[in-house]
This record gives C-alpha cells, sequence and structure tokens, in this order.
C-alpha cells in the first residue's frame, strides 16, 4: 500500500474516532472527596506493563473492597468492586454515563457502530440491529452453526498439533460469516481473520489511549490502518454484492433493507454496523470455547462429566436447538470457562453527570472501571473461585441456572448491562453450546505439555503465544 493509501486510511480513521454523538465530559474538580486507591505509579505499571492489568485488578478488588479511585493518563478513574455500586453505575445510572476510553479508541475501526456509539445514534442502530438478534432468527443461524461446525471438524486429524485460539477464530468467523454476509464469505474467511489480527495487535493494546493512538506513528499502527483500509474495500465489496443480489435472509440484507422515516441506511452505517458485528461476535465465542478446551484438558474428571450427557443425549448424532435445554453440563462447562476467562474481561465508562455511588460522589467526566475478571475470581463472592467446578451452575433440579452459584447481582456479568447489554448473547450461548457439543463428542483435545500459557488483555483475553493442543479422538 501506498504512502498517500495510508494517509486516506489515517484520515477516514480519525473522521471516524473524532465523530462523537455526545460531548466528551472531563473531571477536572478539585472539591471532591475521593476514595483511596493504589499510587499513580502503581496504576500506570498495573496498566502497561504487558499481560498485568488483569492481575492488577485482582490485587485491587482485594484491597479496596468497595471502591478504589487511582490516577491514569491524566484522568480521574474509579474502579468499582462493590457488586452493588457495579449495579449502580452500568445499570441503574446507565444512560448517564458513556463508553470509557478504550471503546472511544475503537472507533477508528468500528466507526459509529452499536457498540461504539452514543445516545439518539446508539437507540436507533440498536433498534435497526436487535431483529438479527430474534429468537427465530438465532434458530435459524442454529442451523448453520452445526453445519460449519461438522465442516471444520472434517479438517481435524488425531494426532495433529494446532494452534487452538486460530483454529477456533477461524470457526467463528466462518459462523458470524454466514450468518451475516451469507454464505459467500467463506473464501474471504481467512482474509479476514488476517486483517483482524493486524488491526487488534495494531491497536488493541493502546486503546486506552483513545483518539490518540491514531497520532503515534508506529509501524503497529501502520498494519492496523492498512488492514483497516483493506477490510473496508471488502466489506464495501461484500455490500455491493448484496445489493446486487437482493435479500438473502441473512443480517446484512436486514441492515440493507432497513428503513427508517423513510430513510435507509447509508453505506458507511452499514459497514460500521457490519464490521462491528464481525468484530464484536467472533473473537469473544472463540476465546470463550478456546479457554473451555484448556480446562476440560486440565481436568479430564470434569470431560468426563460433560461426556456422559453428550453420549446420553446425543449418542453420536449433530445437536440441534431442540438439544439445548437437555445440555445443562455442556452450558455449565461454558459458563465456568466464561467464569475464570471472561473475554470481555474490563468494562469502562465515563460519566456524564455526578453520581451518587457506595457513599461517595463520582463527579461528572470521571472514568469508571468494572472487571469481570477480578469479580468473577472473588473469595467473596464465589466459593473455591480458582477451581474449575461447572457443577456450580447445576441447580437442584439438574437444570443449568445462571443463580445457581449464589452469587449476587453485579459479581458475574460477562454479557455487561442494562441498554449496553451485549445484543449477541443468545447467539453467542447457542454457538459455544453447539459447537461443543458437536466437537466434544467425538474430540478430546491434550494441551501440550510444555505449553506456557500466559493470558494476555487485549480488546478480548486472549493468550500471549496462542494454546498449542494435540488433536485426540475420544
Ligand atoms: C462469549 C461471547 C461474548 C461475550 C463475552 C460478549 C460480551 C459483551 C459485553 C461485555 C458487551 C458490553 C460492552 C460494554 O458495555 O462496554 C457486549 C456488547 C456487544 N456485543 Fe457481545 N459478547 C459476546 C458475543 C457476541 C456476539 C456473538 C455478538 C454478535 C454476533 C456480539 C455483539 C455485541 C454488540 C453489537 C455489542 C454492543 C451492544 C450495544 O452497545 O448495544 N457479542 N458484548
Amino acid at each position: 500500500m501506498t504512502e498517500i493509501d495510508i494517509r486516506e486510511a489515517a484520515r477516514l480513521a480519525q473522521q471516524r474516532v473524532m465523530h462523537s454523538d455526545v460531548p466528551i465530559p472531563r473531571d477536572r474538580r478539585r472539591d471532591v472527596t475521593r476514595p483511596p486507591g493504589p499510587s499513580q505509579v502503581r496504576a500506570l505499571r498495573g496498566f502497561s506493563a504487558p499481560g498485568a492489568a488483569p492481575g492488577f485488578m485482582v490485587e485491587v478488588e482485594r484491597t479496596y473492597p468497595a471502591m478504589a479511585h487511582l490516577r491514569l493518563l491524566g484522568e480521574h478513574v474509579y474502579v468499582l468492586t462493590d457488586p452493588q455500586a457495579i449495579v449502580d453505575v452500568f445499570v441503574t445510572h446507565g444512560r448517564q454515563t458513556m463508553k470509557g476510553r478504550a471503546l472511544q479508541g475503537a472507533k477508528v475501526v468500528l466507526g459509529n457502530g452499536l457498540l461504539t456509539s452514543e445516545g439518539d445514534v446508539h437507540l436507533r442502530n440498536r433498534r435497526l440491529v436487535q431483529p438479527a438478534f430474534h429468537r427465530d432468527r438465532i434458530a435459524a443461524y442454529a442451523i448453520d452453526m452445526v453445519s460449519l461446525t461438522a465442516a471444520h471438524e472434517a479438517t481435524w486429524r488425531d494426532g495433529e498439533t494446532v494452534d487452538m485460539q486460530q483454529d477456533m477464530a477461524a470457526l467463528t468467523l466462518a459462523i458470524v460469516g454466514r450468518t451475516l454476509f451469507g454464505a459467500d464469505l467463506r473464501g474471504d474467511a481467512r482474509e479476514v481473520g488476517k486483517e483482524m489480527e493486524a488491526i487488534l495487535s495494531g491497536v488493541g493494546a493502546r486503546l486506552l489511549l483513545g483518539p490518540t493512538v491514531l497520532r503515534i506513528p508506529t509501524p503497529a499502527r501502520r498494519r492496523a490502518l492498512e488492514a483497516s483500509a483493506r477490510m473496508d474495500v471488502m466489506v464495501q465489496r461484500i455490500i455491493d454484492e448484496h445489493r446486487a443480489m437482493g435479500d438473502n435472509g441473512d443480517m446484512l440484507s436486514m441492515l440493507l433493507a432497513a428503513q427508517e422515516e423513510g430513510m435507509g441506511l447509508d453505506d458507511a452505517q452499514v459497514r460500521d454496523e457490519a464490521m462491528t458485528l464481525v468484530m464484536a461476535g467472533h473473537e469473544t465465542t472463540a476465546m470463550t470455547l478456546t479457554w473451555t478446551w484448556m480446562l476440560l484438558s486440565q481436568h479430564p474428571e470434569r470431560a468426563a462429566w460433560l461426556h456422559e450427557e453428550l453420549d446420553r443425549e446425543l449418542g453420536g448424532r449433530p445437536p440441534s436447538m431442540a438439544d439445548f435445554a437437555n445440555l445443562p453440563r455442556t452450558r455449565a462447562v461454558i459458563a465456568e470457562a466464561i467464569r475464570l476467562y471472561p473475554p470481555a474481561w474490563l468494562q469502562g465508562r465515563r460519566t456524564l453527570a455526578d453520581l451518587d455511588v457506595a457513599g461517595w460522589l463520582i463527579p461528572e467526566g470521571a472514568l469508571v472501571l468494572a472487571s469481570q475478571f477480578a469479580m468473577h475470581r472473588s473469595t467473596r463472592w464465589w466459593e473455591t473461585p480458582l477451581a474449575f467446578r461447572p457443577q456450580r451452575w447445576i441447580d437442584g433440579s439438574g437444570e443449568f441456572s445462571e443463580d445457581a452459584p449464589g452469587q449476587p447481582r453485579g459479581a458475574w456479568f460477562p454479557f455487561g448491562w442494562g441498554n449496553r447489554r451485549c445484543i449477541g448473547e443468545q447467539f453467542a450461548w447457542t454457538e459455544a453450546t453447539l459447537v461443543m457439543a458437536t466437537l466434544a463428542q467425538r474430540w478430546q483435545p491434550e494441551l501440550m505439555p510444555d505449553a506456557d500459557v500466559q493470558p494476555m488483555p487485549a480488546v478480548t483475553l486472549r493468550t500471549r503465544d496462542g494454546m498449542p493442543m494435540t488433536l485426540r479422538r475420544r
């Protein structure tokens, strides 16, 4: 790509970032008392040392069991560690907040799509996209999910070593590609995967810097901008093809057909939504499945507990949506993996008003953080929190229940909250359950004995060096 193209890509990205629907307030107050918290040096180290941030959040949760205040990049940051305080900010006062720095920064790639837009634009986006996640649509996607998993399984070879992180990402990308763009994305899946990787590794860790990310001319920035520009071209081509084809029942057709007050979405808006759904929808589920495989490999007795259910309920046949209710152990295994390794491990907001929370005043313009990673591992709310015990999700009548462990609301929020709750939650549960139920019937991948698996917080909680596993037939 030439220098001119990069400049153009940077200009486009800058435009996306700067397009803000609400003014961004800053907390510069001097007249408020702030709760105690870690020093500025400790906070900077906690967030910037590679891989350190989830552990730092755990440390803050243990040391400050309600709320901590710290300074970071010139901002006042409140870390919430009390479940009720988390509910107060993210649910009760959800509409008096906007997304935090990382998602503001993510506009570089995602523009003004559902994940990153604010206020009325977000409300309109949500209404437009919602029908694509209706129960009936998910049931239709379930058929694609199972058939794509079966096709993927056909590429697995007994005894072969794979990077499970990449392997699962290829599968979930194919699934999101098929449901979002129709069958024609299969050929592009690998390419999209590569571009995503470049974008994530290029801007991922720097997202906390917000829009500043674009002004630091690093090789990673260049890679991310190039990849983003190539994705733009690809998404535009797919949009043009869809226009020519007419409605073929996938999400993109729905977006193109969407009308509001007689106005359809323009191509830039469709591009932002499509990009958002691919980004938000594939990596999260891929990581859920990857961590689940790792945990099952490390706990053969839990794997046997799962296999007993799959053999009994499915007896070797492919699962379907109708089996969902009869697979409580499969769902429990996934829930437990999400608890220990939540793909969305940290959530941030900026306050749009002064908020009264847990006896403290959080001023307008402050940043608020809540970490799924820390809250899901807290000894205050979970029995033996570091143990992989999927049984904790099975209630007295043998059903899967998200309430079964007895944790308070606010200590379990893998899909976020309120008006910004994950729109793909049911999609993700369906996908992860059906993929696991299909593959774990016949396969028991083993983590390589010398694998050094280090959680690495990027946009999602990934691993530093992949997840090397040997495929083993059961
Ligand atoms: C295990 C899988 C997943 C996890 C853990 C997850 C987690 C989350 C979380 C925590 C949020 C809220 C972010 C915030 O408030 O700042 C979110 C939002 C979102 N997710 Fe997911 N997600 C998953 C799968 C999916 C899938 C499969 C899709 C789409 C196909 C999707 C699309 C979205 C979108 C569009 C939003 C923005 C919603 C809005 O702001 O209105 N997610 N997700």
